[in-house]
């Protein structure tokens, strides 16, 4: 197969573990005859940099006409005082936003091996949800300002944008352990309510499948205390993105997660964790997470045999202590450069 793929390394240390994840990629190509043209993109800081905006129309262009976006991580702290619109995350979420990709999948299984988690391992062992984030809406996108000394963000959500993720999250459960979990604060916001309402209905075309409800700030207390309980998490894309965090502790690292950002007709893949500045150009970053996203875009090509290959080689190099220092809580840690040099090996 012959796929397009724009990548985006970003800032920090996205082109570090991003010069992983394409070594994976290409000895994924070189065993199974596949054909990867990668199309190298600015997005971010270095665009910002460059065009004197966070995400030009062209790399947008590029980007809604290749078969996947393979996203790295951006943000430099360089830029936090620059005004909205201007700052390196705008250019993702620009990016996401003129993809349409409102639906962004991060599944969360923990590694019983590692010993990095501050949550017991009879707590953590076990564990295997996926949450759906909505990406495209909620307080990210609606009006925001400030005027003299008040400041505002909207929240805003329509039923179609609450419907169209919930049916795919819905899909998802049912060929899992068909429980939903819809997480909001729908004692105190309307976007709450709403989100409530549409998704009690949906669930009625989906009879097998066990739904409940949790406010947000039991949710997040409920993941560390009990993670087992949960199969999807459905949720709106604040909410999303904090539990997404949270529950990295899960394996005590967020460079382990990965996720996939899907719309109607676009795809992009990107690890959940941000730009790191401070390990920038050290070649301690975590690779893992960039490079499960890779086996998740593998997945949606349909490559199923091709993504299982990256995934076994991934927990062989956990299992064998083939890792960065944040999942080893001794001196044996290996540099970024060398935990992907043994997936590739392993794939190989
Ligand atoms: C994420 C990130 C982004 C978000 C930032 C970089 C804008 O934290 O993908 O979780 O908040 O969505
Ligand atoms: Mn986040």
């Amino acid at each position: 197969m012959k796929k397009n793929i724009s990548v985006i390394e970003g800032d920090g240390v996205g082109p570090e573990i991003m010069k992983q994840t394409i070594k994976i990629l290409n000895a994924i190509g070189k065993k199974y005859k596949h054909k990867f043209n990668y199309t190298i993109l600015l997005v971010g800081g270095k665009s910002i940099e460059k065009f004197n905006s966070p995400i030009t129309e062209n790399t947008i262009k590029t980007c809604l006409e290749s078969d996947a976006v393979l996203f790295g991580c951006v943000g430099d702290p360089k830029y936090d005082n620059n005004p909205i619109g201007m700052k390196p995350e705008d250019g993702l979420l620009k990016l996401r936003k003129r993809m349409n990709l409102f639906c962004n999948i991060r599944p969360i299984i923990s590694y019983p091996e590692l010993d990095t988690s501050p949550i017991k391992k009879n707590i953590r062992d076990g564990v295997d949800f996926i949450i759906y984030r909505e990406l495209t809406g909620g307080i990210y996108f609606g009006k925001k300002g400030r005027n003299n000394d008040k400041a505002y963000d909207y929240c805003v959500y329509s039923k179609k944008e609450i419907e169209r993720i919930s049916r795919i999250a819905f899909k998802a459960s049912s060929f899992r352990k068909k429980k939903v979990t819809l997480v909001d604060k729908s004692n105190v916001l309307e976007t709450s309510r709403l989100w409530r309402d549409v998704v009690k209905k949906i669930s009625l075309d989906y009879p097998d499948i066990y739904l409940d409800f949790l406010y947000i700030d039991n949710a997040s207390m409920q993941i560390i205390i009990n993670p087992n309980q949960f199969d999807i998490i459905l949720t709106d894309n604040m909410f999303g993105d904090i539990l997404s965090d949270e529950s990295s502790v899960i394996n005590g690292s967020i460079g382990l997660l990965p996720s996939a950002s899907i719309g109607n007709n676009n795809l992009l893949f990107e690890p959940i964790h941000g730009s790191y500045p401070k390990a920038k150009g050290k070649n301690i970053a975590n690779p893992i997470g960039s490079i499960l996203s890779s086996k998740m875009m593998l997945d949606y090509f349909g490559m199923k045999e091709e993504g299982n290959a990256i995934e076994y080689a991934v927990k062989k190099s956990i299992s064998e202590g083939i890792v960065t220092e944040d999942i080893m809580k001794n001196n044996n840690f290996l540099s970024t450069e060398d935990v992907g040099n043994y997936i590739e090996k392993y794939i190989l």
